[in-house]
């Protein structure tokens, strides 16, 4: 039963084994009691099972910063390795084709949204200068209040401009570490030491997110989102670097200092639950994928269809009403013409009712969706050294040399950037939330002042018009 139930005073509990019921609870402030329970014994159970993990990184503090370095050595290396079999001629890695990516895109979406949410927790610590490397690590996290660099909204906007809206049904491992990152945040005070190391893993470059920005960039989605994160998470000054520094500002001087060390390289070992962005990349089928859309889309269909248009002797009325016939009908469509598979879907009649702003379909698939459809029919054509575009794009398409499909990566601040409009706090709707907000904070003393601010800082929070101002408000005040 949900945790929102709870809130409204019926009996229930969350069940804390389902990484998906923290995920949304946690996503509801104010949390009740019950829900703080829950996610405290969901992280408790989480450590006991990282614990059967091997360790990764050193119990010697002093061995860190090289560890670390050598670690960011490696990635390097591999990652020049990657780009030499790329300018051999090698094909991508990860994404066999656009839908396969903006898939991708999906399923990392719960972690990415609530990106920073383990740091939460340490905000109430302000006053205590060995917490600020952590706090100034999260406040960057949310982009100090400005929309354009606040990573969750930029992964809304991301899901948001190529149709990757609303989130598929996905499983309960692919809430395990959004789960694990804010269970981190709402129990701070337990669980100091598991989130240094947590923190101290996360913030290590991985080979994955360099070879996702530049398969997605040759795919023509931004990749801006990854690219941020190869800059702020480096090794030398940026994200890794401080959760060294927080480490060893907090690293006990006396007995108590090995027991302290296990804890933070169990924290680290959360990092490991869950499902990898590797396994999420290999995970994905597009043929399953497309069946599974068509068939959710299949119950709003059913009855909107003319019954002149009979495709192998049913009605698509006919073929629709039947949720185990998706697969049969999309058959029924390639045998009977009206979906020729392997070659440019503009060849299709199917694709014609659907693509295009006079189709007659036009606006009953999202992007992502007629992204699936637009792959699963041009099959091989794809790997004819073809333009890599999305729907919308198509009509008159051309195959080009793969060269030319192989676009610049984006800097930040590049005219590639995603377009922010309306999000800075300063719309309509939200001005006059945020100009009374602003007057109650002018009215609070510094104390209370500090913890309405924090308050608005929370993960299902900050990426509002009041969360961007009160991390603006928040940054100013720490200076
Ligand atoms: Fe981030
Ligand atoms: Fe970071």
């Amino acid at each position: 039963m949900s945790a929102s139930r709870a809130r409204q005073g019926e009996p229930s509990s969350i069940d804390q084994g389902s990484a998906r019921d923290i995920y949304r609870a946690l996503m509801k402030e104010p949390l009740s009691p019950d829900v703080r329970t829950a996610s405290r014994a969901f992280l408790t159970e989480q450590l006991a099972n990282a614990a059967r993990l091997p360790a990764e990184m050193p119990f010697n503090p002093d061995a860190i910063t090289q560890w670390m370095e050598q670690g960011a050595t490696r990635t390097a290396e591999q990652y020049a390795d990657y780009l030499q079999l790329r300018k051999k001629g090698q094909g991508r890695l990860y994404f066999s084709n656009r839908s396969h990516a903006l898939s991708f895109l999906q399923r990392i979406a719960p972690t990415k949204l609530v990106d920073g949410a383990w740091l939460y927790g340490f905000l109430q610590h302000w006053p205590d200068d060995r917490f600020y490397p952590l706090i100034r690590t999260y406040l960057e996290e949310l982009g100090d209040g400005d929309p354009a660099q606040n990573h969750v909204v930029l992964y809304q906007r991301l899901l948001a401009r190529y149709g990757c809206e609303p989130l598929p049904e996905l499983s309960d491992a692919h809430y395990a570490q959004g789960a694990l990152q804010l269970a981190l945040g709402y129990n701070a005070e337990h669980f100091i030491p598991e989130i240094i190391g947590y923190n101290l893993g996360y913030e290590q470059l991985p080979l994955h997110l360099l070879i996702s920005a530049f398969e997605l960039d040759e795919l023509g989605i931004d990749p801006y989102y990854f690219t941020l994160h190869v800059t702020v998470d480096n090794a030398s000054t940026g994200h890794a670097r401080k959760a060294v520094q927080m480490l060893l500002n907090v690293l006990p001087t006396d007995g108590s200092r090995r027991r302290f060390m296990d804890r933070v390289v169990n924290g680290f070992r959360l990092n490991d639950l869950g499902i990898g962005a590797t396994d999420v990349v290999e995970s994905f089928d597009l043929e399953q994928e497309l069946l599974e859309m068509l068939a959710r889309k299949r119950a709003f269909g059913q009855h909107v269809h003319s019954d002149y248009c009979v495709i192998g002797g049913r009605t698509v009325n006919e073929w629709l009403a039947d949720p185990d016939k998706v697969s049969e009908f999309l058959q029924a469509m390639v045998t009977h013409g009206w979906i020729k598979r392997d070659q440019d879907p503009v060849n299709s009649r199917f694709w014609q009712v659907i693509d295009g702003k006079t189709a007659p379909m036009f606006g009953v698939f999202s992007l992502y969706e007629k992204q699936l459809i637009h792959d699963w029919i041009a099959g091989s054509w794809l790997n004819q050294g073809v333009a890599v575009h999305g729907p919308g794009e198509l009509s008159g398409s051309k195959p080009l040399h793969p060269k030319k499909t192989v676009r610049r990566r984006a800097a930040p601040g590049s005219a590639q950037r995603l377009p922010l409009k309306s999000l800075d706090g300063r719309s309509a709707d939200l001005d006059s939330d945020v100009s009374s907000l602003e007057r109650e904070l002018a009215a609070l003393p510094d104390e209370l002042r500090m913890n309405r601010l924090i308050g608005l800082l929370a993960p299902d929070k900050h990426a509002t018009g009041a969360g961007l101002l009160a991390a603006r408000l928040f940054s100013a005040a720490l200076g």
